[in-house]
């Protein structure tokens, strides 16, 4: 059965258990503060999650294109993409544990035909901080609904996914608990990040088990479902919505408790073809057999390149055909992103000139199932793609020409210097050239990263001074001193969680021309040594004339990577911008914010601190000023 079958056999399997078919939402969302794509099938339903009655019943279903470029990374094992299917079915307050573990059984076993053998399943664990009980019933359930088909099926408590790599799994174990990581699910993740007035709740996860020796023990542990190796791989979480987060944190029973099912599709067809990669599906093949084609090379040899191309190119066509055009602004530089990293991971299989035309109508031809609306952009969607290939192409050719100029005219070695300016005047990216530097054998200096890095952020205090000249007379007296408070706020932040505790956040913060009133959680007052030495930290920031620079990041990026302070990660946009004190590398200070700020910490004057009190209970407040 091939992936267009498969999703066509899951809604009709669900029309046949009462469901109702729903119009999935667009890919590319409009006007969401919270997110830029449809990520997964709830995602449009959750005023409905939450007790909104729906127009069309208590049982729903749709196959709805999802994208996840939070994943984009990872794209090149045989199991990541960006861009996928989701299978869904969901019960708002209709059926509950009991149908939706049988019904998906069922549509595996006897409706796809996997080996009820191969299949694993996950339940959660509990979680005493919130009070959320352990999920046996689901696991009795599981074990029901095995024991029909004649397998005794043993429960293991596995709890952390660290854990299970190094207690692998026992004979005749199939179920297995995990902790709020692996069998929690909310928009945001786990119980801790499970966003404010979200529905949320334990979940229950299907496994494929493609055997025993996909499993890479050395690099992933042993095997175990949710463990890293490529032996079993997830095809379907039935989520028990049956929480929303309340504002202090704490969950709330919903009155009405529902099930939201997602299946990938691309998944549940690779098992169906016993398959553990992905990228071998009716979707994906003649994409890969194309790029094998063109480049006269094999996909056994070139497996994450061609996983890589074919991913984005699907993405990238299913973007462009909602309408969305290449830009340098959230969601059109999600497209070009993508498109230019399939071009530039094409030129690693050897292809150096357009070849979009030739696949992305194979890539088309696979969606002509999916929606009417895609299939009447086609054309649009392929002369967009076409247009952003060739506009690259350019860029890559000049640049590599200025490339060969440079190395012709300076026989010397190549410096991070001149791989800046390859990329900041001509677009060609760093790694190209030092790619192309390794090819044609030409010397690069040993430094070249740190003197890349050195002329980066150069320009940036170029671009700085070009506009604090610019805007000179503008942000004058009362403005202009508010914004010295708002970056003298940032350093106070600093130093509080340098010399007080690491666990304080703002709670608040006022500011005026003439102060700054800051409220931040803490259990003492503060001592006087502490706030000596916290005025003193400020004043040396200020003192040493730090840089402050910002650049918008992808969230993700600037929570984990980053490690950017912020206060409302649940509400902020996909993007965001992220200001930085001192060093890049080893900031004084980052946080999330919207500024505006002086340039550099020079500027800001004397700091002091006039008062130290309780705001609230385990909340202090300092008024300040620079004077
Ligand atoms: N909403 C659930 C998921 O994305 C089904 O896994």
């Amino acid at each position: 059965m091939n992936a267009n079958e498969i999703r066509q056999k899951f809604l009709d399997f669900q029309v046949k258990k009462g469901h109702k078919i729903i119009q999935p939402a667009p890919l590319v969302l409009e006007n969401d503060p919270t997110t830029l794509f449809t990520g997964s099938g709830m995602q449009p339903l959750l005023p409905y999650l939450l007790g909104e009655p729906h127009p069309d019943g208590t049982r729903l279903t749709d196959s709805q294109p999802s994208m996840r470029l939070q994943d984009i990374e990872d794209v090149g094992d045989p199991r990541h993409t960006t861009v996928f299917e989701m299978l869904g079915n969901w019960s708002l307050g209709d059926y509950f544990k009991e149908e939706q573990i049988h019904n998906f059984f069922e549509f595996l076993t006897e409706v796809v035909g996997l080996d009820p053998e191969k299949i694993y399943v996950t339940c959660f664990i509990g979680n005493e901080k919130y009070g959320i009980p352990k999920d046996t019933e689901s696991a009795e359930i599981w074990q029901k609904v095995f024991a029909e088909v004649g397998i005794e099926a043993k429960i293991a408590e596995i709890g952390t996914a660290e854990n299970g790599d190094k207690r692998g799994i026992k004979p005749g174990e199939r179920i297995f608990f995990y902790d709020d990581h692996e069998n929690w699910w909310s928009r945001g993740g786990g119980c801790e990040s499970t966003p404010i007035g979200d529905p949320c709740g334990p979940d229950s996860e299907v496994f494929y088990d493609f055997g025993e020796d996909k499993q890479d023990v050395e690099k992933y542990g042993l095997a175990h479902p949710a463990s890293d190796g490529a032996r079993f791989m997830e095809i379907g979480n039935s989520v028990f919505m049956q929480y929303r987060r309340l504002p202090d944190g704490t969950f709330e029973e919903l009155e009405k408790k529902n099930v939201d099912f997602g299946g990938g599709l691309e998944r549940i067809s690779a098992a169906a073809i016993g398959s553990f990669d992905v990228f071998k599906i009716s979707l994906m093949k003649p994409i890969i057999e194309k790029l094998e084609e063109i480049s006269g090379k094999s996909y056994d040899n070139n497996t994450d390149e061609m996983r890589v191309i074919a991913d984005h190119l699907r993405g990238a066509y299913l973007l462009a055909a909602q309408g969305l055009v290449p830009s340098n602004k959230t969601q059109g530089y999600a497209l070009r992103r993508l498109i230019r990293r399939a071009i530039l991971r094409a030129l690693d299989l050897g292809i150096a000139s357009d070849f979009l035309a030739e696949v992305v109508p194979i890539v088309a031809k696979n969606y002509t199932d999916l929606s009417d609306e895609i299939l009447a952009h086609r054309e649009d969607a392929l002369g967009v793609l076409l247009r952003e290939e060739s506009a690259f192409r350019k860029t890559l050719n000049r640049g590599l020409k200025e490339l060969r100029k440079i190395t012709k005219e300076s026989s010397a070695t190549l410096s991070g210097y001149d791989l800046f300016k390859l990329q900041d005047t001509y677009g060609f990216p760093m790694e190209l050239s030092v790619e192309e530097c390794y090819r044609e054998g030409i010397a690069l200096s040993p430094k070249y990263r740190e003197e890349f890095e050195a002329a980066l952020s150069e320009q940036r205090e170029r671009s700085q001074t070009a506009s604090k000249g610019m805007f000179k007379g503008g942000l004058e007296d009362h403005g202009e001193q508010t914004v010295k408070y708002h970056t003298a706020t940032h350093l106070l932040l600093a130093a509080l969680q340098k010399l007080v505790s690491p666990d304080i956040a703002q709670k608040g913060s006022n500011i005026t021309a003439e102060r700054v009133r800051f409220d931040f959680n803490l259990d003492h007052k503060m001592t006087p040594e502490e706030i000596v030495a916290v005025e003193k930290q400020v004043n040396d920031w200020i003192e040493a004339d730090l840089p402050v620079v910002y650049d918008e990041y992808e969230k993700a990026y600037a929570k984990d990577t980053l490690k950017a302070h912020g206060q409302f990660w649940e509400k902020y946009p996909n993007v965001l911008k992220v200001y930085t004190i001192g060093d890049f590398d080893a900031p004084v200070s980052r946080e999330v914010c919207g500024g505006p700020h002086v340039e550099h910490t020079g500027v800001l004057g004397h700091f002091k601190i006039k008062k130290e009190e309780s705001s609230s209970a385990g909340v202090r407040r300092i008024k300040a000023v620079l004077e």
